[in-house]
């Protein structure tokens, strides 16, 4: 018998448009080079529409302003901008406070629609203010990272931080479209293209064993430039998260695997202060070596199984040790690590909540996993 062939998730055409079903509230996702020429769509989506509130970042600004404010206004829309400072320190309590104020300044009414215009911060940020501004506004997503390209921007969950941790305070609030114009990821630093990297093999690690399987051949096309490999991955990531929202909007379920890696990473982030230490995406990198390493302590996955997503986050450049480089001038301690996953919002009282696997593409949600068996994962992975 012959092998099947290996599967290709290249995009041919360069192009992809994924709809998200969730009924009157669905929305498609617009995925290609040059896809923010279809900004005119908004005005499908809202005929009486005269002007956005675009919210974006000093960076995104600067590298890609004049592009969007192009296309808005062939599109015929007034627009005004709220430039907030770039990182994740963003996504605050203060910088919510501000972002509505300046919004409300402005005079926005229920007629007007905000445009997220950045990374997965600005996503979550203004998508939150999108969410309690006026009682609820639409809101556009035009993700500017990989990361928020595959991921953020997609789902309608929206949040900030606080000192008790990662996006604890939030909302469930759909977009009313994603435009994701791979083109404006041309200027995106290689660092940040691996952060979003993390998040596309997730997909195959949690349920899909042929796309990780080719994107062990194909990830340096991914993250190397404008590629039929990158559209094609972007799309294929589009429409695996489409498929658990879909299924399972406000997670009640089967979009917990989508955490995949981040219970680990959500600690590792707060440990840092959510600083730029650690990059969300490369936090979720280390987390979901953890996760495999712990899974196979657990004798749930085969060790191979586990050095095989080591090798390939490794490969691809992304920290699978928090031994790495600038990692290793932190202590970590671990147990300071479990408490800050017994903050995490998978957390039932007291007892901690992980995505393990079976193998790779079989990911479960295990709860009251105890911290005993978590700490020795962590130590092998360089915690104190
Ligand atoms: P980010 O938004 O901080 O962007 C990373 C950096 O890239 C920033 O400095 C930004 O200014 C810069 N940048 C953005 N677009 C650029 C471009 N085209 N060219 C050059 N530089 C550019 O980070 P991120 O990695 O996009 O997103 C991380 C955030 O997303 C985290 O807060 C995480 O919690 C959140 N997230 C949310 C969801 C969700 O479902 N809502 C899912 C995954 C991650
Ligand atoms: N990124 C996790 C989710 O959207 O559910």
């Amino acid at each position: 018998m012959s092998a099947a062939p290996a599967a290709d998730f290249a995009s041919r055409d360069g192009a992809a448009r994924v709809r998200v079903e969730l009924g009157d509230r669905g929305y498609d996702i617009v995925i290609g080079g040059g896809a923010l020429s279809d900004a005119a769509a908004l005005r499908r989506s809202h005929p009486k529409l005269r002007r956005v509130l675009v919210v974006t970042d000093e960076t995104v600004q600067r590298l890609h302003g004049m592009r969007l404010a192009d296309a808005l206004a062939r599109a015929g829309l007034a627009r005004e901008t709220v430039v907030l400072p770039p990182g994740e320190a963003t996504k605050s309590f203060a910088m919510l406070e501000s972002l509505c104020e300046a919004l409300l300044e402005k005079r926005i009414d229920r007629g007007d629609v905000i445009v997220a215009f950045g990374g997965g911060v600005i996503g979550d940020l203004a998508g939150f203010a999108a969410a309690v501004l006026l009682r609820g506004l639409d809101y556009v997503q035009i993700p500017t990272t990989l990361l928020a390209q595959v991921d953020s921007s997609v789902g309608g969950k929206t949040a900030i931080d606080t000192r008790q941790g990662k996006n604890l305070v939030g909302a469930f609030h759909q977009p009313r479209a994603v435009i994701a114009d791979t083109a404006l990821l041309d200027t995106l630093p290689r660092r940040d293209l691996l952060a979003g990297y993390a998040e596309v093999a997730k997909y195959g690690l949690i349920a899909d064993e042929a796309f990780f399987a080719w994107l062990e051949g194909a990830w340096a096309a991914v993250v190397g430039g404008a590629s039929a490999e990158r559209t094609g991955a972007i799309a294929h990531s589009c429409r695996a998260k489409a498929a658990f929202v879909a299924e399972d909007e406000r997670e009640a379920g089967r979009r917990a695997l989508l955490n995949l890696g981040h219970t680990f990473g959500h600690a590792l982030e707060a440990e840092c202060g959510f600083g730029d230490e650690l990059r969300h995406g490369e936090a979720v990198a280390l987390g979901t070596v953890m996760a495999f390493d712990l899974s196979a302590s657990l004798g749930l996955c085969s060790p191979a199984a586990a050095d095989r997503v080591r090798r390939h986050f490794a490969a691809a450049g992304l920290p699978t040790s928090l031994r790495a480089n600038t990692l290793a001038a932190r202590a970590w301690p671990a147990e300071r690590l479990v408490e800050h996953m017994r903050s995490d919002k998978k957390a039932r009282a007291g007892t901690l909540t992980f995505i393990l696997a079976r193998g790779i593409g079989q990911a479960f949600v295990a709860h009251d996993v105890p911290a005993d068996k978590v700490i020795p994962t962590l130590r092998a992975h360089g915690a104190a």
